[in-house]
């Protein structure tokens, strides 16, 4: 998303210029003669309306990367992109690499729509009007099997029992496809979504003597894998076909191992499984009764598969940011956690009580069926937490301070990442230190990211937030300019302002909101 809208006004910028000179893309092209040499760089070609035709006659496939000079991340796509067409070449791959300056290309970016830096469009068949969007990994092995797919065909056929054998003993995890007719519309599903699919290796067959020596007798998909149960089948269904979108959904399920250890590689996977309860299992791997716990998580495992993603989190290992996420010290350990990642909501079992494969049990299906409450986040309370002019709160005096109706409480709920918050706390001190020995008046502030209220659910920081003395817990929102100033107006006027001030602050939300629901996990 880097820059979008920089790039639409750019080009909304670019279009009225171009039209106001009477310039309208589209006129007649002067096409180079078929001789011309493109231009390379780090072997991409480095195209332009002029030598765009020329490179789609030439290279059969083709894939075109769009960038501007500014968009940082083209500019981490730039090496493997290169190294990818490296790969390529060096296997004598009839597949191009090429990028095209968007900001220099107008005429290419309005007619293939770009609206983003970098956008990648594949080209095959010298086919302008029809590229295939790219979707693939931004790194050179990814990008390099991605066009590996689309170069050959994306699934081994396989004739006989050794070529069958041979690749389900390549890899970790194979996919054959066996269908009784090849022509079938099933087996094109089959192979497109092979194209994508990258992380696993897929054959397809027609011949008997397979269908035999894998017991089967319709049309199955087979996931053959070498860990867990070995093999998982997906009948195809005789009336519908093949369905892509279920067929995809059981081979993300199927190829994860019935528990995932939580590491930087697994993680993604972890997070894309689209399954949405997590449980998780923290230990330490360096303690041998820790580990002896694994057996009994592992056998709970296999009826919850798809529906909850057994974890193990190894606290030894880096995975810090994830005890903190669920409020847990090294200490605490072992225990479980689980989460529904769609709501966020966290739960954990009663307290004591050994991890057993019947305890796990109990508690996954305690936490599917209701019978258990979501727990908050809390700090403890700092001893000196009343001792300083601003307050702190944490989730568990939250309420006995905010709703004392003998004091008015104006509240700050910062999170310790966010810049605007950093801007605005010497003013919340000075505030705080000007009303301290008014007995009425308490300002505090609360780490929002560590300790969650249930009444508050708090997504942009800062919140500022009033609660005035009385009964009937009334609260009222600030959202007016953060300066000491117009805080004590504010305050002085009982949790208003006169009506000419304005209101200007717009509260940051978490910088990774929008791509990933919480941090890691
Ligand atoms: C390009 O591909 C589309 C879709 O497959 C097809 O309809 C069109 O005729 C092709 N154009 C050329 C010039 O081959
Ligand atoms: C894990 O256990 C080892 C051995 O007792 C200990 O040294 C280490 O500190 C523990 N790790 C954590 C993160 O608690
Ligand atoms: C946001 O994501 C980037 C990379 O994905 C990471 O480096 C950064 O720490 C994240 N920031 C927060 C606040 O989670």
């Amino acid at each position: 998303m880097d820059g979008q809208l920089p790039l639409v006004l750019l080009l909304l910028l670019v279009a009225s210029g171009l039209r106001g000179q009477g310039l309208e893309p589209g006129g007649p092209e002067e096409e180079p003669p078929e001789e011309e040499e493109v231009p390379e760089e780090d072997g991409i070609l480095v195209l332009s309306q002029r030598t765009l035709g020329l490179a789609l006659r030439k290279h059969r496939t083709l894939l075109v990367q769009f960038y501007a000079p500014w968009c940082g991340h083209c500019k981490a796509l730039a090496p493997e992109y290169s190294k990818a067409a490296a790969m390529l070449a060096a296997e004598s791959a009839k597949a191009r690499l090429a990028k095209v300056d968007g900001t220099a290309e107008t005429e290419l970016t309005q007619e293939f729509a770009v609206t983003e830096y970098p956008t990648l469009r594949f080209f095959r068949d010298g086919n302008r009007t029809h590229p295939e969007e790219y979707t693939g990994p931004r790194e050179a092995d990814g990008i390099a099997e991605w066009l590996r797919r689309r170069l050959g065909p994306s699934a081994t056929r396989l004739e006989d029992e050794e070529g069958a054998q041979t690749l389900i003993d390549s890899r970790d995890v194979v996919v054959i496809g066996f269908f009784q007719d090849l022509q079938d519309e099933d087996v094109a599903t089959f192979l497109a979504l092979a194209q994508d699919a990258l992380d696993m290796t897929f054959g397809f067959t027609d011949q008997p003597e397979l269908f035999q020596k894998f017991s089967l007798t319709k049309d199955t998909v087979v996931l053959f894998k070498k860990f867990d149960e070995g093999r998982a089948d997906f009948p195809v269904d005789e009336e519908l076909g093949l369905d892509l979108g279920d067929l995809s959904r059981f081979l993300l399920v199927h190829s994860m191992r019935l528990v995932m250890e939580f590491n930087s590689q697994t993680s993604p996977k972890i997070f894309a499984a689209r399954i949405l309860n997590h449980l998780l299992l923290f230990v330490n791997q360096t303690l041998a009764p820790h580990q002896e716990l694994l057996a009994g998580f592992a056998e709970a495992a296999p009826p919850f598969r798809g529906q909850v993603l057994f974890v193990v989190v190894d606290v030894g290992a880096n995975n810090d940011h994830v005890l903190q996420y669920f409020g847990l010290k090294a200490e605490e350990v072992p225990t479980l956690r689980f989460i529904n990642m769609e709501t966020t909501k966290k739960y954990a079992p009663a307290a004591g009580g050994p991890v057993t494969a019947a305890s796990v049990t109990a508690f996954c299906h305690a936490v599917l069926g209701g019978q258990v409450k979501p727990y908050l986040l809390s700090q403890e309370l700092p001893p000196d937490w009343d001792q300083r002019p601003v307050k702190t709160l944490v989730g568990k005096n939250f309420e006995q301070v905010a709703f004392d109706e003998t004091k008015n409480v104006f509240i700050k709920f910062y999170a310790p990442w966010c810049s605007h918050c950093k801007e605005m706390a010497a003013a919340w001190e000075a505030l705080a230190e000007k009303y301290k020995d008014h007995e009425d008046i308490v300002i505090a502030e609360l780490d929002a990211t560590a300790n969650e209220l249930e009444a508050f659910p708090v997504h942009g920081f800062p919140t500022l937030k009033y609660f005035p003395a009385g009964p009937g817990r009334k609260v009222i929102e600030y959202k007016s300019t953060r300066d000491l100033e117009t805080f004590s107006k504010f305050l002085e006027n009982g949790g208003q302002l006169p009506a000419e001030e304005p209101t200007v602050s717009v509260p940051e939300t978490a910088p990774n909101a929008s791509t990933e629901p919480k941090e890691e996990l």
